[in-house]
C-alpha cells in the first residue's frame, strides 16, 4: 500500500474543500477571536459579537459565508475520508498532517450539535445565547461543557490554521505555506489556544465577574424547553 497523490477526479474534490474552508474561516477565526475576548467580561464579549452578528447573520452573508461553505467543506472532507477508505489509502504519519485530521474530526462530530444549540435559539426563540448563556452551560453541566467548548475551540483554531496552511498556497498565495510549518504553527497554536483558555476562565467567572448567568434568556428558555432544571444562584465555576 502506498501514499499515492489523490488521483485527478480527487483534485476538484480538494479545491471544493480549500476553497470552501478558506472561506468558512473567515467566520472561524472572528469567532475564535470573540471566545478570547471572554477573558475581559460580558460586556466585551457582548459588544464584539453584536458587532460581529451584524456581518455574519446578515441573511445572504450568513448563507454564503458561513452555513454554505461550511456543510460544502465538512462533506468534502467526509467524502475523501471515505474514498481513501476504499482505495486503502494511507494518510500521512507525521504529526501536523495528522492533528489536522484529528481536529477535522473533532469538528465535524461537534459543529451541527453547536450551531443548533447557538444559532438554532436564536432563530427559532429569538434568544441569543451569548456570554451568560455559555457562561450558564459551564455551570449547569461543567464537567461535560468545559472540556466540550475547550477541546472544540483548540481544534477549530489549529484546523484553521493548518488548513489555510493548505488552501491558500494551493489558491495562489504560495507566500502563507509555512502556515502549516512549525516554526509558524506552534507558536500561533500556542499563543491561540492560551487566549482560548483564559476566554474559557472568563466565562467560567474566574477572570472576571460573570454576572448571574443562570438568570439569562438562554438559560431561562433552556428550562422553559425542560432541556436543563433551574440552578442554584451561581458561584464561579470550581468555587
Ligand atoms: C469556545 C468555543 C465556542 C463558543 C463558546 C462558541 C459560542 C458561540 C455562540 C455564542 C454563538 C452564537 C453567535 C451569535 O448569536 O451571534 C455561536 C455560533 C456559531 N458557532 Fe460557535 N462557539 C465556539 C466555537 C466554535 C467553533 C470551533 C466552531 C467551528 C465549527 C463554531 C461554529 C459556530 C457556527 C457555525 C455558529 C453559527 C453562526 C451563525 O450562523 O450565526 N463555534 N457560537
Amino acid at each position: 500500500m502506498s501514499t499515492l497523490s489523490p488521483p485527478e477526479n480527487d483534485r476538484q474534490l480538494v479545491r471544493v474543500q480549500a476553497i470552501s474552508g478558506a472561506i468558512f474561516a473567515l467566520f472561524l477565526l472572528a469567532h475564535l477571536v470573540n471566545q478570547m475576548l471572554a477573558a475581559l467580561g460580558p460586556a466585551v464579549y457582548d459588544d464584539a459579537q453584536r458587532l460581529m452578528r451584524r456581518g455574519y447573520q446578515a441573511p445572504v452573508l450568513e448563507i454564503v459565508l458561513i452555513l454554505a461553505p461550511l456543510f460544502i467543506h465538512a462533506g468534502a472532507g467526509v467524502l475523501r475520508m471515505l474514498r481513501r477508505r476504499a482505495r486503502g489509502q494511507r494518510t500521512s504519519t507525521s504529526l501536523g498532517p495528522r492533528l489536522h485530521r484529528l481536529s477535522g474530526i473533532v469538528l465535524l462530530i461537534f459543529f451541527v450539535g453547536h450551531t443548533f444549540a447557538t444559532r438554532g435559539a436564536s432563530l427559532l426563540y429569538g434568544v441569543y445565547p451569548e456570554f451568560a448563556g455559555i457562561a450558564f452551560t459551564l455551570r449547569w453541566v461543567p464537567a461535560y461543557f468545559i472540556p466540550y467548548y475547550t477541546v472544540f475551540a483548540i481544534a477549530g483554531l489549529y484546523h484553521c490554521v493548518y488548513g489555510l496552511g493548505i488552501a491558500l498556497p494551493m489558491l495562489g498565495l504560495r507566500s502563507l505555506s509555512p502556515l502549516r510549518r512549525p516554526r509558524l504553527l506552534v507558536p500561533l497554536a500556542g499563543l491561540g489556544s492560551l487566549l482560548i483558555i483564559l476566554g474559557m476562565l472568563g466565562f467560567g467567572g474566574v477572570l472576571c465577574d460573570a454576572g448571574k448567568p443562570e438568570q439569562s434568556p438562554y438559560a431561562r428558555l433552556l428550562v422553559r424547553l425542560g432541556v436543563a432544571h433551574a440552578p442554584a444562584p451561581s458561584a464561579p465555576v470550581g468555587r
